[in-house]
């Protein structure tokens, strides 16, 4: 999968969080690109470098507008540019409601402090104030409430003897340069992720009744039926045998079905190796857009093609009204 994932950054400053995560998206296999840089002061120092680096940009001061108008031209420019994630680095205005909602699970902010601590302004000097052993910073998916949104990392960063508002806010930053370009990173890139992906599986494959967890040749396996003589009815692959998906394998009715789905939906089924030649069908899982709904209809299909009859009489019998 070699498309990246387009963002906007916003900025209202100097744009060192911006910097940062424009110069890790240069570095080989990032899995995003900045397309758009945009700010509401035209003279945010961060416009220029976004500029000088070939970034498109967009500058509009929101004084004497509505914030909604002000926000909604904001948008034009970010789909203009064709993002499809905006992350906050520096923004310092609150977004409409209506913004928020529409690019709910696709805007990212980062927030100088440890939260839920000190959401909002001067959290440097709070910490202090508190005498807190450290300060930090958080990366957050944006909600309505400010600073409230469920976080996705953070680092914590000493607070040392003598520190003050600023000495601790310029150490922050090295932090928060090295923790949003990756947190970007593994947000934009969790639908291909492994892991989550597995657990999405033995989620919808557990929930069926009587299955267990085997693994066989080196991938998960998903069985009905009880220790013994249990039978397999799902596997999870991971990049087996060169090819590049991430895959649920299921049973299909017959190799004819199989064929036609690999021939139809090529995006979504593949003919995977050894199980194809038994009717196996495998559903591509490291795309963007997977309805997991039908995930669970295959794993359900599957799982009953296998499962003893007194599991499946009961289904039959709907099935036969
Ligand atoms: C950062 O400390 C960030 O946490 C906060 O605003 C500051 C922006 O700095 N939201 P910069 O413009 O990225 O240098």
């Amino acid at each position: 999968m070699t498309d990246k994932t387009k963002i906007a950054v916003l900025i209202s400053g100097a744009g060192t969080n911006m910097a940062a995560l424009v110069y890790a998206s240069r570095i080989a296999d990032a899995p995003y690109e900045v397309v758009l840089v945009a700010s509401n002061d035209p003279a945010a120092p961060g416009l220029a470098l976004a500029q000088a680096e070939g970034i498109a940009t967009f500058a509009l001061p929101h004084r004497g507008m509505t914030r909604e108008a002000h926000d909604a031209a904001m948008e034009a420019a970010v789909l203009q540019a064709g993002a499809d994630h905006i992350v906050l680095a520096g923004y310092m205005r609150i977004l409409s409601d209506g913004f928020v909602e529409r690019w709910a699970g696709r805007m990212l902010n980062i927030h100088p402090s440890l939260l839920p601590l000190y959401r909002g302004l001067d959290t440097h000097a709070r910490a202090i104030a508190a005498g807190d052993s450290h300060g930090g910073t958080s990366v957050h998916l944006v909600t309505p409430e400010l600073d409230a949104g469920e976080v996705l990392a953070q680092l914590r960063v000493p607070i040392v003897p003598g520190d003050t508002p600023d000495t601790l806010a310029e150490r922050v930053k090295l932090a928060e340069h090295q923790l949003y370009p990756r947190a970007v990173a593994d947000y934009v890139s969790r639908w291909r992720d492994p892991v989550r992906l597995l657990d999405r599986v033995r989620a919808l494959a557990l929930a069926l009744p009587e299955t267990d967890e085997r693994e066989s040749h080196g991938s998960p396996g998903f069985r009905v039926g009880g220790e013994k003589g249990g039978k397999f009815f799902a596997y999870f692959s991971d990049q087996h045998h060169g090819v590049a998906h991430i895959a649920c394998l299921v049973r299909t009715g017959s190799m004819d079905e199989l064929l036609a789905l690999v021939e139809d939906q090529p995006e979504i089924y593949f003919k995977p190796a050894y199980y194809g030649a038994s009717g196996w069908v495998g559903i591509i899982l490291n795309r963007p857009g997977v309805d997991w709904d039908e995930v669970a209809e295959w794993l359900a299909r599957s799982w009953r093609s296998v499962a003893p009859r007194r599991l499946t009489r009961l289904i039959d019998a709907a099935d036969a009204f």
